[in-house]
């Protein structure tokens, strides 16, 4: 079984991105296609790290195991909030720890707003950073607009086919590219 790593970024009280995060676990799992585990930043509470992981001296557990989770997974999907049309620090922080265990890794993005746009501004910014570090960002797009209405504090969509059929193509991307990456090894 292939693993899925979701990173939740959003360490803010009454977040809501989240939601879209705990829909994509239940969503993989049901749907039988990886394990799924949420890396949920709130919950780690990392420090802003003053340097890459390989150059801090005495780095914490909950950093190694981090970095492992984000190395060892076959594919990651990233849940991008949209802070004034870019991501959270919180985010920025994590992506500049690592080196390695970005290379080659399918990532997908799913954008998260309150507003109507889905977070797709936030795309661009995201998209680059990840390309400077070597990660394989995956072309398809998840945007979520006004996350309160659209998904449910369980994650649970407002409109469960559409919603559905949406991660289907989505997350079938990210498998291909996983396959494909995979298939290069042989
Ligand atoms: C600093 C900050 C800036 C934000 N800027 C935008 C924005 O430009 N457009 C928008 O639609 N929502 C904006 N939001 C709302 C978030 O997109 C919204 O809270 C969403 O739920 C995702 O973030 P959350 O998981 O932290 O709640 C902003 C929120 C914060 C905290």
């Amino acid at each position: 079984m292939k693993t899925i790593a979701i990173i939740s970024p959003s360490v803010r009280r009454g977040r809501n991105s989240h939601r879209v995060a705990i829909f994509f676990k239940r969503y993989i799992e049901e749907n039988k296609l990886a394990l799924a585990e949420i890396l949920d930043l709130k919950e780690y509470n990392f420090p802003l790290f003053d340097e890459r992981l390989r150059h801090l001296p005495d780095p914490a557990p909950e950093i190694l195991q981090f970095a492992q989770k984000i190395g060892s997974a076959d594919g990651v999907i990233i849940i991008a909030p949209e802070y004034n049309g870019g991501y959270p620090a919180s985010l920025k922080n994590v992506i500049d720890l690592l080196t390695d265990e970005w290379r080659k890794k399918p990532v997908a993005i799913s954008t998260v707003s309150d507003g109507s746009f889905g977070g797709t501004q936030v795309i661009t910014a995201l998209q680059f950073s990840l390309w400077k570090i070597r990660a394989w960002t995956v072309p398809a797009m998840f945007p979520v607009p006004k996350v309160r209405e659209t998904f449910d504090e369980e994650g649970t969509p407002a409109d469960r086919e559409v919603t559905g059929r949406r991660a289907s193509a989505f997350i079938n991307e990210l498998m291909w590219c996983i396959e494909a990456k995979e298939r290069m090894k042989g």
